[in-house]
């Protein structure tokens, strides 16, 4: 598996990553414009031509956001999601983070695990923050 930038050439993919995994997926408009964002990071992670991932961070100042992280379901429980956040957790460190920051279905209990190794913790709930269907977020971040 190697973790590359996205680029111009991943966008079909990452399109259809968004589209399969979620309820109010990103558009490609929307993921295209991140391509020249110097304050995004987009990563995804490849396997011989397959895109079997990816994960999107965007900085204000010392602040890192997480947008969106996704695997392919048949790539599921191999690691693609936790070489990912390790890029993302490495990059906060190197460039001098406060935290890394992120919303998560209160239910998604995969995902609050994978970030949980990541030593990311419950730091506050938006009630109602996600339609179709309705459900509260948990915040979870990683203070560095
Ligand atoms: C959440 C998601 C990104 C995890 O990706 P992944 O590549 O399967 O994750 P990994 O293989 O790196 O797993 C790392 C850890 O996450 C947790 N985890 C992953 N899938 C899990 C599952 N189905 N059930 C419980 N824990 C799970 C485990 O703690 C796992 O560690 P372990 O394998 O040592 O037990 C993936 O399930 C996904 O894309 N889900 C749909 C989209 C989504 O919900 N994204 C998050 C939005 S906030």
């Amino acid at each position: 598996m190697k973790i590359e930038k996205m680029t111009a050439a991943h966008l079909d993919a990452v399109c259809r990553l968004e589209n399969d995994c979620f309820s109010h997926p990103w558009s490609r408009t929307s993921l295209e414009s991140e391509l020249n964002n110097p304050n995004s990071l987009f990563l995804v992670a490849v396997e011989g031509d397959a895109v079997t991932g990816y994960v999107g961070m965007n900085a204000v100042l010392d602040e890192g956001y997480i947008y969106n992280v996704a695997v392919a379901e048949p790539y599921r429980r191999r690691g693609v999601g936790s070489a990912l956040i390790r890029e993302l957790v490495t990059h906060g460190r190197k460039n001098g983070f406060a935290f890394l920051t992120l919303e998560v279905r209160e239910s998604n209990a995969a995902a609050r695990s994978l970030y949980g190794h990541f030593g990311f913790v419950k730091a506050g709930e938006r009630k109602n923050y996600y339609s179709d269907p309705a459900e509260n977020a948990v915040l979870m971040t990683l203070y560095f």
